[in-house]
C-alpha cells in the first residue's frame, strides 16, 4: 500500500479525502432516509455529469444553483473528510449523495430503506484511460507512471475503491430492484435528453419540456468545461493541476482507441473477458 491511500476492509482510499474514522461512520451509523438520491458511480465514469443532471432535475431545470454552488455541496461524496456529519444538517429534499463505496462496505441502514440509487457505468477501457489522465493531475491519486504499469492497478484491488470489475458486479447485484437505476455513460452520450427523461421517471419528478431543454442545455460536456462549479478548478491550489490534464478532458466514447497499443488491448480484453465471462448482463460493449 502507498501513503497516499488508507486501507478500510481491504478497500483503498485516497487519503487526501478520506479517513477510517469517516468511513466507519458512514458504514455503521449514518442515517439513510428514505427519499434521499445515491449518485453511485467507478470513478470516472460520469459522476460529475450525473451530479449536473440530478441538481438541475432537483431545481425543475432551473441552472441557478449549479451556476452557484460547486457540485460537492449539492451532492457530496459522502466517504470524504467531514461529508457524513454535514449531510446529517443538509435542508435538501431530497438530499442528493455522490459516492464511489463498493457495494460491500456500503452503509447498513440503506439495506432497508427506500431511497433510490442510479448507478452509472462507462466502458472500463475509457474509465481506465481517464482515471489515468486523472491519475498524473490529481493529489489523490498515485503517479500512473506508464499505462502499462497504471492498467496492472487497474486490474487489482491496489487502486482506490477496489477493482471496477468489483464495483459493478457488487452494485449490479441490485438489478430489478426498484430503487435502482442503472445507467450508462454511453447511453447518456447517445441520448442525453432521453436519458434524463427516464431518469426524471424514476425520481418521480415531472418537469416540463421546457425544463428538460434546460437539463440537457446545462449538462452539456461544453457548458460544464465553462462552469467553474462543475468543473473543479475551484478547488484550492495543489489538488488538481488542469495545465497537466483538465478535469473536463475530452468527454467522448472510444477514447481508448487513441490511448492503447494493440498489446494493451489485448491484455484488457483478456482480462475483461475472463473476469466477466459469467457475469448475465450484457453493456454497451459487450460484442
Ligand atoms: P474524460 O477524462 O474521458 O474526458 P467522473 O465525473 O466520474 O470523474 O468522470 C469524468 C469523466 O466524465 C471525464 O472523462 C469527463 O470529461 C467526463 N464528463 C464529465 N461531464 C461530461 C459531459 N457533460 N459530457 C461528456 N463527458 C463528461
Amino acid at each position: 500500500m502507498s501513503d497516499l491511500y488508507i486501507d478500510y476492509k481491504g478497500t483503498l482510499f485516497p487519503q487526501m479525502s478520506s479517513s477510517l474514522e469517516d468511513l466507519e461512520f458512514v458504514e455503521n451509523e449514518f442515517q439513510v432516509r428514505d427519499d434521499d438520491v445515491f449518485n453511485i458511480t467507478y470513478p470516472k465514469s460520469g459522476t460529475t455529469w450525473m451530479i449536473e443532471i440530478l441538481s438541475l432535475i432537483q431545481k425543475n431545470g432551473d441552472p441557478t444553483w449549479n451556476k452557484n454552488v460547486p457540485n460537492w455541496d449539492r451532492a457530496p461524496w459522502i466517504e470524504c473528510l467531514g461529508i457524513a456529519q454535514k449531510l446529517k444538517l443538509c435542508e435538501e429534499h431530497p438530499r442528493l449523495i455522490t459516492s464511489h463505496l463498493p457495494k460491500h462496505i456500503f452503509m447498513k441502514t440503506f439495506q432497508d430503506s427506500k431511497a433510490k440509487v442510479i448507478y452509472t457505468i462507462r466502458n472500463p477501457k475509457d474509465t481506465a484511460v481517464s482515471l489515468y489522465y486523472f491519475s498524473k493531475m490529481s493529489v489523490f491519486y498515485k503517479d500512473p507512471e506508464s499505462m502499462d504499469h497504471f492498467l496492472k492497478s487497474f486490474f487489482s484491488e491496489n487502486i482506490p475503491f477496489g477493482s471496477w470489475f468489483n464495483h459493478v458486479k457488487g452494485w449490479m447485484e441490485m438489478l430489478g430492484k426498484d430503487n435502482f437505476m442503472f445507467q450508462t455513460y454511453e447511453d447518456l452520450q447517445r441520448d442525453l435528453r432521453g436519458s434524463v427523461i427516464q431518469i426524471c421517471k424514476f425520481l418521480g419528478k415531472e418537469l416540463d419540456d421546457k425544463a428538460i431543454d434546460s437539463v440537457v442545455e446545462n449538462a452539456s460536456f461544453k457548458n460544464m468545461k465553462e462552469n467553474k462549479m462543475a468543473n473543479f478548478t475551484l478547488l484550492p491550489p495543489g489538488y488538481m493541476d488542469h495545465e497537466k490534464s483538465p478535469f473536463m478532458r475530452k468527454g467522448i466514447v472510444g477514447d481508448w482507441k487513441n490511448n492503447f497499443t494493440v498489446a494493451q488491448n489485448e491484455y484488457f480484453d483478456k482480462i475483461y473477458n475472463a473476469e466477466m465471462r459469467d457475469f448475465r448482463v450484457k453493456f454497451p460493449w459487450d460484442t
